[in-house]
């Protein structure tokens, strides 16, 4: 099928840049993303392209360079359904909240209604698309809503999951180490893989049956998620041994077999994916009875849970045991650097901690504002929202959030504060003055030497 009209339903993290990409490598192809949420799609046609919903290094520019040309976003979604050839499904699928796998299981009720849309209103044969990552076997609920509308349409269904990191999803869309696509009809594999042969190279898009493409990406995220909580375990034994985890990631990260990649010791990780992944991931594996794998799989997150509990006691701990009334200055509170996304920010939990414990939080992240942070606590549902407002402050200052503090935490690790003036804010501080870098990005020597009581991750 030759394509010329492309739908991507989801305005988001994923649907946003994936589309924008295609959009600049597809000139011929009009690229239209569709959303129910008629303000972020207002956000993306925003003649100010630094207002865009999602702030990713590049986007802007490529957003600029093709919307209204061949690239658009709208809220007219059954409009947009019936003049494509081609149907991507890129809404959220977070774990689910209520009834049978809550708290484990992905929530699919976003990408039913999508299938249930594209059926409704479709009058001409289309590939549907399935973005978002899916629990194995999902592409048989989409397929039988699909084949079951008593129209004659045909309906090809594909899995073409995203391995986009944010924070660098430009570059990744641009320059992907592979394409995946899943799918049984051949003449609709070849019609996608087109589609993205405009830049990326034949030997990068792997074709392969659909079941396996929607496991791939799971397991890609519980792989890389397990090497975070595996060098976080090693950072635990390192703070007892005087063994320094830096040092140890690169001595095992020099072995071609390990790799020097996702060895970097944190607060644990956080976004939208890794946890949600993996809890599918074993909640999968213990609906076909495989405790073994459901308990192997599931200690990744326990350790995470673990690895961001202790940095907050050793946090309270340092502090004499008590952090009641004092100011505790974080710095980011976005899950990564180069990104707006604060989805399962380990910040937002040790902040929580910390709040239990009477702290006063002050925020400063260069791309979060203060309702954001307020939203993300208030979500928890720990303590009223007045209390939240009364014990958590935001800045739009490095200088001003770390006055007066009784420590710093680094919960993220943006560039620009590695290069701040250290000593002006040790210089304003309360004294003795801590820091506690969740992230190892400062000099400890330079920061022991301006007088600050300096403790990090796994030394
Ligand atoms: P998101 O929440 O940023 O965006 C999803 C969008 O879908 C929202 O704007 C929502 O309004 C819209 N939506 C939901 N239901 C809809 C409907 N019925 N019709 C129209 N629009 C609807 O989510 P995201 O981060 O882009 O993630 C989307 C999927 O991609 C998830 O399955 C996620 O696991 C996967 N993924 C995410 C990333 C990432 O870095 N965020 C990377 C790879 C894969
Ligand atoms: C991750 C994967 O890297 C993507 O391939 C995948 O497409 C995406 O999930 C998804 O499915 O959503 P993302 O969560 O955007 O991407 O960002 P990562 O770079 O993977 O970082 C995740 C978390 O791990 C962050 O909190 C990060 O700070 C932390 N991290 C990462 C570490 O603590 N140490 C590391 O060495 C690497």
């Amino acid at each position: 099928m030759k394509i010329t009209n492309i739908c991507c339903i989801g305005a988001g993290y994923v649907g946003g840049p994936t589309m924008a990409v295609i959009a600049k490598k597809n000139p011929n192809i009009k690229v239209t993303i569709v959303d129910i949420n008629a303000e972020r799609i207002a956000a993306w046609n925003d003649e100010d392209v630094s207002n865009l919903p999602i702030y990713e290094p590049g986007l802007a520019e490529i957003v600029e360079e093709t919307r209204g040309k061949n690239l658009f976003f709208t809220t007219e979604i059954d409009k947009t359904i019936k003049e494509s050839e081609m149907i991507f499904i890129s809404v959220n699928t977070p774990t689910k909240t209520y009834g049978k796998g809550k708290g484990m299981a992905a929530d699919l009720k976003y990408v039913e209604l999508c299938a249930r849309n594209i059926a409704e209103v479709a009058t001409t044969d289309k590939i549907v698309v399935e973005k978002s990552t899916l629990p194995v076997r999902t592409a048989q609920a989409i397929k039988s809503i699909l084949h079951n509308t008593g129209k004659d349409v045909k309906f090809s269904i594909l899995s073409n999951p995203e391995f986009l990191a944010e924070g660098t999803a430009v570059q990744d869309l641009l320059n992907p180490d592979r394409v995946l696509i899943g799918g049984e009809s051949e003449e609709a594999i070849e019609s996608l893989a087109n589609v993205y042969a405009s830049w990326v190279p034949q030997d990068r898009i792997l074709r392969t049956n659909v079941w396996s493409s929607e496991l791939s990406k799971l397991t890609a995220n519980a792989f890389l998620a397990q090497r975070i909580s595996s060098i976080n375990a090693i950072s635990e034994l390192c703070e007892h041994t005087e063994a320094d985890v830096n040092e140890v990631a690169k001595a095992i990260g020099m072995d071609s077999r390990i790799g020097p990649k996702f060895l970097n010791a944190s607060i644990g990780f956080g976004g939208s994916c890794f946890q949600k992944d993996i809890l599918n991931l074993v909640y999968i594996a213990r609906s076909y009875n495989l405790q073994a794998v459901a308990d192997y799989w599931e200690q990744v997150i326990i350790l995470n849970d673990h690895q961001k509990r202790r940095f907050s006691d050793n946090l309270i701990s340092t502090l004499y045991n008590t952090v009641s009334g004092k100011k505790i200055a974080m710095l980011g509170w976005a899950f990564k650097k180069d990104t707006n996304d604060t989805r399962e920010s380990a910040a937002i939990y040790v902040a929580d901690h910390l709040l239990s414990e009477q702290a006063n939080i002050a925020v400063y992240d260069p791309k979060v504002n203060g309702e954001k942070v307020q939203a993300d606590l208030n979500y928890l549902n720990t303590r009223s929202e007045a209390e939240n407002k009364e014990l958590v402050k935001s800045y739009n200052d490095p200088y001003e959030v770390t006055k007066d503090a009784h420590a710093v935490a680094i919960m993220t690790e943006w560039d620009e504060f590695k290069t701040y003036d250290w000593q002006k804010i040790y210089d304003q501080m309360k004294k003795p003055a801590f820091i506690f870098d969740g992230r190892n990005i400062l000099d400890p020597i330079e920061m022991k030497n301006i007088g600050f009581e300096y403790s990090s991750i796994g030394k």
